[in-house]
């Protein structure tokens, strides 16, 4: 019964038992949204690793599925895609029933190659292609294939890292099965000591209005992040069917610990126009996080756009920002709906009463935080006796923040408690933050997802009482609006 469970998120995807990873394979075909993820179906640490699966009819309800890909021959299935090969380019299906092939990486006998598999059965059962390894470089440490389908050329594309040299190697084939190297990329970014896993490149619209797209190259570090351990960066840039080419410097994808490897669904219906991505909401520091007998889950599918806003710095320059908001689909988890009276604000940090339902610790926020002259303001999320999560905006050195510091069971890893902050703009004096709990998980999307932190959290007790706080007289929180979140698993 997940709803029985204090630390089971009741609207993020997790496994039933056991150990997950990175998500992969993320495709719709035929009505569905399907999920495939690094998967040990043999305990809840890393290993045996074998792509798991789930559906979803709207991105937010899932249906868990038997295994997909299961390690074999001393192999195992590490990360990789999905896309639908609509015109039969690989001959593994019929153009009019085309097959849903996965481009992993194989990972065994000391190399890392790129392997195929296919299925004609909308995902439920899979068969590794005979000709298998489609790839084969003789390297310990090339993974993570992206492949799609780019239209002006005519071709399959994929990006692939080579993980340890923290270079992205950009291949172009005609069937899925032949790849020839059209271009490199890297080192770049943020070098030092880190590497590169689970790439990712898309085109994304300019949100003014006009025609305008750029494309996004995402890659993943194992360690050296922002906030500590794991996580991503993305180039904003150009991309020609050969090469990519950065505009400007590398950003963060997420300025919290927990977010790690997304990658974004192919094939979406064209009609909607949307990209969406989807990350491991865990960080490989920490990741023995203290829950039984499943670890980690997802993170809440992201709508991707990219906006241009002013530097930090100064604010005369300009760059583009990757803009990720939660999906649509999850306001329609929403319920009821209830707007908070915020007058008391103040310090020490003052509860406020919320007539909804905050005892099951799933709920969306929105609030306007105006600091005013003030150093800070924000809200608490009150668990227990001197236990509570902190999400609040400090002027100096101007920062939306999260601090986990004292947000329950923090002890299990010493890396685990922390303020994790993302630099953030007042806009007439405001910033406005969009905040999905739910119960071992915060996300917090900052003016309209132009920065999110991730972070996880175990709490003690599911009695959460909401705070308000400000550092002086001036700070106000105009707007805040509550809805709990129905479990999906109901
Ligand atoms: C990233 C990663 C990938 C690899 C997979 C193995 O988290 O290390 O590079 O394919 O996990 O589980």
């Amino acid at each position: 019964d997940y709803l029985a469970e204090p630390l089971r998120p009741q609207v993020h995807f997790s496994p039933e038992i056991h150990w997950m990873n990175d998500p992969n394979g993320l495709v719709f075909h035929q009505g569905e949204y399907h999920l495939f993820y690094q998967y040990n179906p043999a305990g809840n640490t890393w290993g045996h690793m074998s792509w798991g699966h789930a559906v979803s009819p709207d991105l937010v309800h899932w249906e868990h599925l038997p295994l997909a890909i299961p390690e074999e021959d001393g192999v195992m299935i590490f990360s990789g895609c999905c896309v639908v090969d609509h015109d039969n380019t690989a001959g593994l299906g019929t153009k009019d029933d085309p097959a849903m092939v996965a481009v992993y990486t194989g990972h065994g006998h000391g190399k890392q190659v790129q392997n195929l598999a296919y299925s004609t059965d909308r995902g439920r059962t899979w068969t590794k292609y005979a000709g298998n390894p489609v790839l084969d470089i003789n390297s310990s440490a090339f993974r993570d294939p992206k492949v799609f389908w780019h239209a002006p050329s005519q071709e399959w594309k994929m990006v692939v890292s080579l993980a340890d040299e923290k270079v992205l190697v950009f291949y172009g084939s005609s069937d899925l099965l032949q790849w020839n190297e059209l271009s490199r990329f890297g080192p770049a970014g943020v070098v030092s000591k880190s590497n590169w896993e689970c790439p990712d490149l898309f085109e994304l619209p300019v949100e003014n209005g006009s025609e305008e797209t750029l494309w996004v190259l995402e890659a993943d570090m194992g360690s050296g992040a922002i906030a500590g351990g794991s996580g991503g960066e993305y180039f904003v840039g150009k991309y020609d069917g050969v090469r990519f080419s950065p505009i400007q410097d590398s950003q963060w994808v997420d300025h919290g610990r927990d977010f790690y490897a997304p990658v974004s669904w192919s094939d979406l219906p064209e009609e909607d126009g949307r990209r969406i991505w989807i990350g491991w909401f865990n960080n490989w520091e920490t990741c023995l996080v203290p829950t039984f007998p499943w670890r980690s889950c997802m993170s809440i599918p992201r709508e991707l756009s990219l906006r241009r806003i002013p530097t930090a710095a100064d604010a005369s320059q300009s760059a583009v920002v990757l803009v990720q908001r939660p999906v649509r689909e999850l306001e329609a988890l929403r319920q009821g709906g209830e707007q908070i009276d915020t007058s008391a604000i103040g310090w020490p940090p003052q509860s406020v009463t919320t007539q909804g339902q905050i005892a099951e610790l799933s709920f969306d926020l929105e609030m306007t935080l105006e600091p005013g002259e003030s150093r800070s303001c924000g809200v608490r999320i009150r668990t227990g006796e001197g236990e509570f999560i902190e999400v609040g905006y400090d002027r100096e050195p101007g920062v939306v923040y999260v601090d986990r510091t004292h947000s329950g069971n923090v002890d299990f890893h010493p890396g685990f408690a922390g303020r994790h902050a993302a630099p953030t703009r007042l806009q007439d004096g405001t910033v406005t933050l969009r905040v999905v709990v739910d119960r071992s998980t915060i996300e917090v999307f900052i003016n309209d997802g132009e920065a999110v932190i991730s972070d996880r959290v175990f709490p003690t007790s599911q009695q959460a009482v909401l705070e308000v706080f400000g550092g002086g007289p001036t700070a106000k929180i105009s707007k805040m609006q509550l809805w709990p979140l129905k479990s999906i698993w109901m």
